[in-house]
């Protein structure tokens, strides 16, 4: 099943982050959430999503009534804190991209979250690839084409695993069928923490 991920340009980096550099990374996000608490966001259509955001760098991506877009302030009101070194070094390591990051989407998978099948395309400069770093249960990752519909690849996302979705695969759909609980130690209560890097201008 990987074979699609592949063929479609989707970059996996397995075990990317060893148990002691997902622990400082887990750290360094607990900061910025003592900052920018975790919210659960609503559809445009006002219907809750599983999964709880939040964010950090010069925007974060919101979702409410208003629809849903790139922000320059937490929904309550606080300006987001600046993407930490850590995360920046892992973008500079693997992205091979010519701009740095605008945004750093917290995404927090508690039991019988989901993400569906979406595209990411509220950037700007869409030249740029999105980075996306696991850490935690595992999810199954979904991944489809460019348009919707088709032939899709799934594949296991495991704590300190990277993808790099840039290139054919930039505008691909992708989604996150389901996690499984409890399936890492890393965080001491599970769920899934899931970081992905764009640049957004
Ligand atoms: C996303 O597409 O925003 C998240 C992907 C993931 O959780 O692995
Ligand atoms: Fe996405």
């Amino acid at each position: 099943m990987t074979d699609i991920l592949q063929e479609r340009g989707f970059v996996i980096y397995r075990g990317y982050l060893d148990r002691s550099a997902q622990e400082s990374l887990v750290d360094v996000v607990r900061d910025v959430l003592e900052q920018v608490p975790l919210v659960q966001p609503v559809t445009p259509r006002g219907k809750p999503m599983s999964v709880r955001m939040s964010a950090a760098g010069e925007f974060g991506w919101v979702s409410d009534r208003g629809g849903y877009r790139y922000a320059p302030t937490h929904p309550n009101g606080t300006e987001w804190p600046p993407i930490p070194a850590e995360v920046l070094a892992i973008w500079q390591d693997v992205s091979g991209a010519t701009r740095r990051p605008e945004c750093c989407l917290i995404n927090w998978y508690g039991e019988g979250a989901r993400m569906g099948l979406h595209q990411d395309r509220d950037e700007a400069d869409l030249t740029q690839p999105v980075v996306s770093v696991s850490l935690g249960d595992s999810g199954l990752f979904r991944m489809g084409n460019v348009d919707r519909g088709g032939s899709t690849g799934s594949v296991w996302l495991d704590s300190g695993d990277v993808v790099v979705m840039g290139g054919a695969a930039r505008l691909c759909h992708h989604g996150v069928d389901r996690i499984r609980f409890g399936s890492s130690t890393l965080l001491p209560r599970g769920g899934r923490i899931n970081l992905t890097l764009r640049v957004v201008t």
